[in-house]
């Protein structure tokens, strides 16, 4: 297999979402693979909610991989943890495939972008509906729920208690602010983390939101009970305005269900690019239910109040993802598509 080829291929993996942009893999390629290494903090950070958000993008960036091989040509053998070394996360071989049929989805790579605008405007059809379930659900072992009535209700409910917690607790406020690029200004790209212009906030709004980083004043505003509204600003507004929320869940073992999801959500966000869709993944309450009490995080009583929540629409399996999802015109297309380093950083030489 040729270097390019592998570029091509390697390039489409790094395109795909990762938790605040932070790409945690390395590639290595080999005569007819590429293995993807994982950095040493995927391994040393005790935080199970972090090491989730990892193979959630371990998954995304392998079907990208994927699909992007089937239209060059190549099927692809994938092995996840290859071997007992924890930083191997997998191994693609790669075999010349004249017959392959290539996947439509691969068109969208590119395209697909986070889009934190709070107002989507249109429902996607129940045929767009469908397509983008069937996409996703090509995965084994991942499912779509469409959240609706009740369902959405609850939802809503427990994804502004996650992200208001995320204001709360030291420990998350620290997480969630050393990801934005404030060393940038609110037009400017980041090759990695979040650039500030990517999360939309009001033109007003941004002094106040950069000066919230400091956590002795977040900590004596959240007295009055300024967590509950950036929850709101942040997650229930943009939420409860969406056309459409969805919850992904898997019935496999949590690493393995992490890496299904990854890769059948990044179908369902590749096909929702292809139909001309917005959308936005909200984790955190999905997420921080996985986190005990020496993380220092979320509370146990908010923990328990999202486990118990989530399980009353899972029933048995893990919720691993939410997004909204809308139609999209020219006004509330996203500021900026973030960047990401070129892909000789996340190469280890032959
Ligand atoms: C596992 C995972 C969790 C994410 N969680 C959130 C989230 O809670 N809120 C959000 O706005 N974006 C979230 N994102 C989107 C990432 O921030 C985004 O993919 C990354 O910044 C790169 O930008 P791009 O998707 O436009 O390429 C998540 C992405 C992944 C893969």
């Amino acid at each position: 297999m040729d270097l390019a080829t592998q570029d091509a291929i390697a390039q489409s993996g790094i395109l795909a979402p990762s938790a605040d942009n932070g790409l945690r893999y390395y590639f290595e390629y080999q005569d007819h693979a590429i293995v993807i290494w994982a950095d040493q903090e995927f391994v040393s950070n005790p935080e199970r909610h972090r090491r989730v958000l990892d193979l959630l993008a371990y998954g995304a960036a392998v079907e990208n991989m994927l699909l992007r091989a089937s239209e060059l040509g190549f099927s692809a053998k994938l092995s996840w943890f290859p071997s007992d070394d924890p930083l191997l996360i997998a191994r693609l071989d790669f075999q010349a495939n004249s017959g392959i049929l290539p996947d439509v989805l691969a068109h969208a790579i590119p395209d697909r972008q986070t889009n934190r605008q709070v107002f989507y405007k249109g429902a996607p059809s129940d045929a767009q509906r469908t397509r983008i379930s069937v996409e996703l659900e090509k995965i084994p072992g991942v499912r779509l729920i469409w959240l609706e009535g009740a369902e959405r209700k609850l939802a809503l409910k427990l994804i502004w208690l996650a992200e208001s917690a995320r204001f709360q607790s030291q420990r998350l406020h620290q997480e969630l602010f050393s990801s934005i690029r404030f060393d940038l200004n609110w037009r400017e790209n980041a090759d990695f983390g979040l650039p500030p212009a990517s999360l939309e906030v009001e033109s007003l709004m941004r002094p106040m939101f950069k000066a919230l980083r400091h956590w002795p004043l977040m900590r004596a505003l959240n007295l009055i009970g300024l967590h509950r509204v950036m929850g709101m600003r942040a997650a229930y507004l943009p939420c409860v305005q969406a056309p459409a929320l969805a919850l992904v869940c898997s019935s496999l073992q949590l690493d393995q269900a992490a890496l299904a999801v990854g890769r059948g959500f990044e179908r369902a966000w590749l096909c929702a690019t292809l139909e001309r869709l917005a959308l936005q993944p909200m984790a955190a309450s999905v997420v921080l239910p996985l986190q005990n009490d020496a993380d220092q995080g979320i509370s146990s009583k908010a923990r328990s109040q999202l486990a118990a929540g989530w399980e009353e629409i899972c029933r048995g399996d893990t919720p691993l993802m939410i997004f909204r999802l809308g139609s999209m015109d020219s006004t509330a297309a996203p500021t900026l598509k973030t960047g990401r380093k070129p892909l000789s950083s996340y190469r280890l030489s032959r």
